[in-house]
């Protein structure tokens, strides 16, 4: 759909009451929006981070736009198609929080660095966790003349995706650090297995132990001359206590985090 017909659905059901719109449909008490995403855009400004929300649920460049607007330095989304919707929509600071795996994927991540760097605009960042998908992007990138960042992911708990911490992390950076096409830009963890925990001291303890990781890590890197400008990490669930628990554990100012803001639809 195009962005003046998108408009104008807009603003045929803005204001309806809702037993009069044909479902699925996304509704959002715009004021209560609003007043969340100056929230959180405080909250993360107030605690000197970068915030770029995932928009992993509403998949929508007009949501991201305004969080935009409020502060956000930028966008996280999951898959090579989401962030090409975005870039397409004229978002062009991207996080893709998983590296694409398989030819084609690669082929179009390579792509989405061309088109951003023909129009002068930075090229998204992806996180790697293995040697083989950080090689295969590399000579992607080689054959199209075009840098990618890469974040080194780190398990720090969710043993979901992620390098281990330590001797492992270090190790494929050093490697990511060798391929061309490829810039090291730092690391991400996600402590996503914390997210439900209903007791809060229990929850507090494990993001704390989670982001220590991190910052274990980001001393790490730096110790080995290993390029550590982003540290990225949290989510909804754990927003105040991880803008915190990284502050104390590491002392050190970190660019990007990406909350993913509730909209309270
Ligand atoms: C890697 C990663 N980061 C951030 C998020 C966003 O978390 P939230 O929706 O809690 O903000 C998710 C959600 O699954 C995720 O997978």
């Amino acid at each position: 759909m195009s962005r003046a017909s998108q408009a104008a659905v807009f603003h045929r059901l803005t204001g309806r009451h809702k037993v009069e719109i044909e479902t699925p449909c996304l509704c959002l008490d715009l004021p209560r929006f609003e007043a969340n995403l100056a929230q959180v855009a405080a909250t993360v400004r107030t605690a000197g981070k970068g915030w770029r929300p995932h928009a992993k649920c509403h998949k929508s460049p007009e949501i991201a736009a305004r969080m935009i607007l409020h502060g956000a330095i930028g966008i996280t989304c999951s898959k090579v198609s989401e962030a090409e919707v975005f870039a397409g929509a004229g978002i062009h600071e991207i996080l893709i929080a998983h590296l694409p795996v398989g030819a084609g994927r690669i082929q179009r991540l390579a792509e989405l660095c061309q088109s951003a760097a023909s129009g002068q605009s930075p090229t998204p960042i992806v996180t790697c966790d293995h040697y083989v998908q950080a090689a295969a992007l590399s000579e992607e990138c080689v054959r199209r003349s075009v840098t990618c960042r890469v974040l080194v992911e780190i398990n720090v708990g969710m043993n979901r995706t992620g390098v281990r911490p330590g001797r492992d992390s270090r190790e494929l950076a050093r490697g990511i650090e060798r391929l061309p096409g490829l810039r090291l830009a730092g690391i991400m963890g996600y402590e996503g297995h914390v997210m439900d925990m209903t007791v809060a001291e229990e929850k507090r303890h494990a993001i704390d132990a989670a982001l220590g990781i991190l910052a274990h890590t980001s001393d790490l890197f730096r110790q080995n001359g290993l390029c550590c400008e982003i540290v990225s990490a949290g989510g909804t669930g754990s927003l105040r206590q991880a803008l915190r628990s990284l502050d104390r554990s590491s002392g050190r100012s970190c660019r990007f985090w990406r909350p993913l803001l509730c909209a309270n639809a």
